[in-house]
């Protein structure tokens, strides 16, 4: 598994991934676009075999940074890709001068707030009702 920089090809399998995890709430095509093309956002895919099995995105803006997404395909998970993928975008986001990172995670959504823990991150604040479906979203941090 190697990890580098999203290029723009990239995008329609993201975009693919993108609707495997999030269904509904996906962000589009043109959205991970508009992304891709903002000079805050860094992008990191994990490739196998020639095939981007999971990636993530992280805004930078002065000291701080935001998580957008990370995701890994199933087949994949629990083999540490989602992690090395989240450390890629903490260092990234460190050289760009972030010195404290937030995310935000459906507190029913075990697996992202077990990953998330494991890598330092830890619960700020809650949003009652932050998701269109009435599920409340619990920010995460982390200081660099
Ligand atoms: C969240 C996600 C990215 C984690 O990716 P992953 O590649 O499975 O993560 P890792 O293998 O690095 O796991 C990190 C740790 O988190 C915990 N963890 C992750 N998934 C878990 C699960 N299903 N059950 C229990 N613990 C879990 C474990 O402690 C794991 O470490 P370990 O395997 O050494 O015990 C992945 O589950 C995913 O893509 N989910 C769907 C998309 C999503 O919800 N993204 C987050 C949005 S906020």
């Amino acid at each position: 598994m190697t990890l580098r920089q999203w290029k723009y090809e990239d995008i329609l399998r993201i975009s693919e991934l993108e609707k495997e995890c999030f269904g509904k709430e996906a962000w589009s095509y043109m959205m991970l676009v508009s992304s891709f093309e903002t000079d805050t956002f860094i992008g990191v895919a994990a490739e196998d075999g020639g095939e981007i099995v999971g990636y993530g995105g992280i805004t930078v803006a002065y000291d701080s940074a935001d998580i957008a997404n990370v995701a890994v395909t199933e087949a994949f998970r629990r083999s540490g890709v989602g992690g090395a993928i989240l450390e890629e975008l903490l260092a990234r986001a460190k050289a760009k001068g972030a010195a404290k990172v937030f995310l935000e995670v459906r507190v029913s959504n075990t697996p992202a707030l077990l990953t998330y823990l494991k890598h330092g991150f830890t619960g700020a604040y809650t949003r009652a009702r932050y998701y269109p479906d009435g599920e409340d979203c619990l920010v995460m941090a982390k200081e660099l």
